[in-house]
């Protein structure tokens, strides 16, 4: 295993590329399981989840090569409808294959997901729009077991807003005969880019982006030919933090400005300044950061993927910010290593309540999950002294080597073995 090592304080000056987004690649890799033939996509990053998701795709048979950002999936060969335990486990966004199995196949068995670092995540709301378009699902052994007989389009209303819920059924929906209209959609980029993906695969889909999605079924679909994945707006904003830690002076290319309203309407709120230049957006920290308050919510409100960063400015900000999250409401795993660096945190109900300190100093921490590990991370960066983040593999799922992009502009930042 390995460890990060972060000599902290350092000021950041210079240019960082954002790599393809995770939770865009990760439902257009399973849409392939929707047709029968070479599928190829670029701007695809190198991380653990992508790699899981072809372990995945090449247990259900298909053929799957990686280089340099480019993937091909050859679905031609798919001949097992069954995810396995072993690396659901490892992954929830294995969950993205139910849909598209039960399309091609008329059944899957995928395994039920586990506990998860960041809270209770069931999936009712997918087995849900499983059932009312056709679907009949049990759960057995820990499986969920889905048989369809004949599927077909109607109206699915979500109770809630679920990213992977909405992309579930769009994959489903886009085979079934007739009309399906999402209720309730979630309204995320990476909904668009996967409805971006389907259509031209052949897929007649209406209305991503906003809360009422209709997908009218069509026979078949086609392979994707070189469809390049969105930027990922989650290590773009991850990056806007890094800019507005210790002075820096950031300019973040590949990224998409529109998708990243809300994080930088609070990052303006706490004096940090930001500029959009085309694609690129230059963020540079003051000397003195305010205490803002901000709750998660889903797009286009506050992400909850970048609420634990967020929370690294508050820390060492002036005065006292309240930090509720709404979506996974137990999402607060990063804040008792922030402790241990000096930084002043309470927990009430599912909302932080941070009271800005002049300095947090360095400490040995663990990473709990994803985005836990990359607020540990830039924890490091702006914590005085010496900070070592050990379960870093965590880290590794989600972003493409966060390391060397930070030291690549000033970043005192390495790996060790632990
Ligand atoms: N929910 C239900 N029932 C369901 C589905 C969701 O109650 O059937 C609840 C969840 O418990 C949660 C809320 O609905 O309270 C929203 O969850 P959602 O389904 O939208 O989350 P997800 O689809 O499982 C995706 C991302 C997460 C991101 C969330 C929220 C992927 C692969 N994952 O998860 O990303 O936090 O949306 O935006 O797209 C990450 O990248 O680190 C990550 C966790």
């Amino acid at each position: 295993m390995e460890k990060i090592v972060i000599e902290g304080k350092n000021r950041l000056s210079g240019e960082v590329s954002v790599g393809g987004a995770k939770n865009a690649v990760l439902p257009i890799m399973a849409a392939c399981i929707l047709n029968d033939g070479e599928n190829t996509i670029s701007n695809v990053p190198d991380l653990a989840d992508v790699r899981t998701m072809m372990k995945l795709l090449e247990t259900l048979g298909a053929r799957c090569e990686y280089t340099d950002g480019e993937l091909l999936v050859d679905s031609s060969t798919i001949n097992r409808y069954k995810a396995p335990y072993d690396l659901v486990k490892t992954m929830r966004a294995s969950v993205l294959v139910l849909g598209p199995l039960v399309a091609r196949f008329k059944k899957a068995e995928v395994s039920l997901p586990g506990g998860c670092a960041i809270g209770e995540r069931p999936i009712d709301q997918h087995i849900k729009g499983l059932r009312i378009l056709g679907t009949s699902v049990q759960l057995e052994d820990g499986y969920v077991s889905a048989v369809a007989e004949k599927l077909e389009g109607t109206t699915v209303p979500f109770d809630l807003s679920t990213v992977t819920g909405t992309e579930n059924i769009m994959l489903l929906a886009s085979v079934c005969e007739g009309e399906t209209v999402i209720l309730n959609a979630a309204c995320e980029p990476e909904v668009v880019d996967l409805a971006n993906a389907l259509n031209l695969m052949g897929a007649r889909i209406e209305g991503a982006g906003t809360d009422i999605i209709t997908i009218t079924g069509v026979s078949s679909l086609g392979p994707l030919e070189g469809y390049s994945v969105m930027p990922d707006r989650i290590e773009a904003g991850t990056l806007m933090i890094a800019g507005a830690l210790n002075e820096s002076d950031l300019l973040i290319r590949n990224c998409r400005f529109e998708h990243l309203g809300a994080l930088t309407g609070k990052l303006l709120q706490t004096g940090t300044k930001i500029e959009k230049n085309g694609n690129s957006i230059r963020v540079r920290g003051t000397g003195e950061i305010k205490s803002i308050d901000f709750s998660t919510l889903p797009y286009p409100g506050f992400p909850t993927d970048m609420q634990a960063q967020m929370m690294i400015l508050m820390c060492v900000a002036d005065g006292m910010s309240v930090i509720t999250e709404n979506i996974f409401p137990q999402r607060f795993m990063h804040t008792a290593e922030l402790r241990r660096m000096g930084a002043d945190i309470k927990l009430v109900g599912n909302s932080a309540v941070v009271r800005g300190v002049p300095e947090i100093r360095g400490a040995p921490i663990m990473a709990s999950d994803l985005r836990a590990s990359a607020s540990l991370v830039l924890a490091g960066l702006c914590g005085a002294g010496r900070t070592e983040v050990s379960r870093i593999y965590h880290l590794d799922r989600g972003y493409e080597k966060l390391d060397e992009k930070l030291q690549s502009v000033g970043a005192s930042i390495w790996r060790e073995k632990e």
